[in-house]
């Protein structure tokens, strides 16, 4: 595991000390860094930009605060080894990369561009030579890291670096009452069985004006025949920011016999221990890691003890409502609490008015929670688990969007 690769390789005491002296410099230019950086990068490989990276983030900015994030992070790390070992950052940055492909020899672009952009930046006579080997090496131990890492991903998904990409065929469409769409997806040759619950895909598609794109999606299930099961909620558009562009694409143009790209799962969620108890809670499409997770526990541990905690705006935007229902009827051991913000239906056994909380809610000692749905809600639930005692390495957060803020 890479983890153990970074922590056996350690910043010279000279190029430390002028990373600690300069973290606060770098710090306090990271967004121009990381703008500059993209743009230059971008300039210099615009299909990195139309067919790799996600434009929608880019126009946001938020995949650029994440990257800034996690080398300073990183960087932290590694001139105070006593700080906790940024494995679990690794760890998602790494799946994330081997579900996109990204490769070995992608690294020298990423560092080329940064380096320009960080001299651009902080200027020449800042930037000594010293100062450049230093941040240089920082850079080549986290690359090493994550490419050892996503080396052994994509051993242990049994294909060749980078070969992740696979044709499907979407061989049924539901559309879902709360406005998303379930598609089930085959691809010949192949059965997606030994995935596991909580993982995700990237699904590729070209874009009316030619550019190919890529989002993740959980899975939801994977079915008998091994095909895979996808829920995907069109982005409305709200206020100045526009419609989500994939998701919007999908739901207006994908139905059966048409063919996709997706690729291999990957996706860091633990499986869900037998016997032991746990936690499923999720806002609006966050539902979708819950869902396989409780298809998993049907199947496989029904015995679990479970609690499902679900937040929406009203029953009619709650995805999988129905499935989700099915499912807790064979799990005996499983209790269903929901909180709509607006709804008629709130009152019936189990289903609260207003915003998800957790007073009143039991967590029995050594439960393993998920946790799955916005940033901010992700957020607010993951510090409310902490306030009540509940061990961090316990709390297993997924998040749709890149991750600024956990790192
Ligand atoms: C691990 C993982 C699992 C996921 N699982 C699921 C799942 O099961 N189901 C699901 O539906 N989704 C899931 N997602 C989210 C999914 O990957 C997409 O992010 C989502 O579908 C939105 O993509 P989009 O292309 O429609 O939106 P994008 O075009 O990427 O837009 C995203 C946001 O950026 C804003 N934006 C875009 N362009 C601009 C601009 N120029 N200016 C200002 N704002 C802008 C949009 O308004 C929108 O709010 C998952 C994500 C991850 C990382
Ligand atoms: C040391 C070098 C690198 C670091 C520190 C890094 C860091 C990150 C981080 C933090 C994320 C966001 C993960 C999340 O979702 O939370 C990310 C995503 C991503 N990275 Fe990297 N990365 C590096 C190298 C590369 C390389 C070489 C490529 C390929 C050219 C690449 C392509 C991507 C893409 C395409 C995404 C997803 C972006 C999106 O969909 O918005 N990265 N990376």
């Amino acid at each position: 595991m890479t983890a153990t690769t970074a922590d056996q390789i350690e910043l010279e005491p000279r190029h430390a000390e002028i990373v600690s002296a300069t973290l606060p410099l770098i710090g306090a230019h990271i967004d121009e860094i990381t703008a500059e950086f993209y743009r230059r990068m971008f300039g210099n490989h615009p299909e990195l930009l139309r067919n790799l990276f996600n434009r929608g983030n880019q126009a946001q900015g938020a995949q650029q605060r994440a990257l800034a994030a996690s080398i300073a992070t990183f960087a932290t790390h590694l001139v105070d080894p006593e700080l906790p070992h940024p494995a679990e950052l690794l760890s998602r940055i790494g799946h994330k990369h081997a579900s996109l492909g990204v490769t070995a020899d992608q690294y020298p672009i990423v560092h080329d561009n940064l380096f320009a952009a960080i001299v651009a930046v902080l200027g020449a006579e800042v930037v000594t030579d010293e100062v450049a080997a230093a941040w240089d090496r920082v850079y080549w131990i986290m690359a090493q890291a994550l490419i050892d890492l996503e080396h052994d991903l994509y051993v242990a998904a049994g294909v060749s670096d980078g070969e992740v990409y696979r044709r499907a065929r979407v061989v049924s469409r539901v559309d879902d009452p709360s406005g998303a769409v379930l598609l089930t997806l085959g691809v010949a040759g192949e059965r997606f069985s030994d995935s596991s619950p909580g993982q995700y895909v990237s699904v590729g598609v070209t874009m009316p004006d030619g550019a190919r794109q890529l989002r993740q999606y959980s899975l939801v299930d994977v079915v008998a025949g091994g095909e895979l099961v996808l829920a995907i909620k069109p982005v409305g558009a709200a206020g100045d920011q526009p419609a989500g562009e994939v998701s919007s694409w999908i739901a207006a143009n994908v139905f059966v016999g048409d063919v996709v790209d997706v690729t291999v799962p990957f996706g860091d969620l633990p499986a869900p221990a037998g016997g032991r108890p746990l936690i499923l809670i999720s806002a609006g499409i966050g539902i979708t890691p819950m869902i396989s997770i409780l298809e998993f526990l049907a199947t496989q541990a029904p015995n679990t003890p479970v609690q499902v905690l679900h937040a929406d705006h009203s029953d009619q935007s709650h995805p999988l409502r129905q499935r989700q229902r099915e499912l807790l009827t064979q799990l005996p051991h499983a209790t269903l609490d929901i909180w709509y913000e607006d709804s008629p239906t709130a009152g019936q056994a189990g289903v609260h008015p207003g915003f998800l909380t957790l007073d009143g809610i039991e967590l029995p000692e050594g439960a393993q929670i998920y946790l799955c749905g916005n940033n901010g809600f992700v957020q607010a639930v993951r510090s409310k688990l902490v306030t009540r005692g509940v061990a961090a390495a316990h709390v297993h957060c997924e998040l749709f969007s890149p991750n600024d803020w956990l790192v």
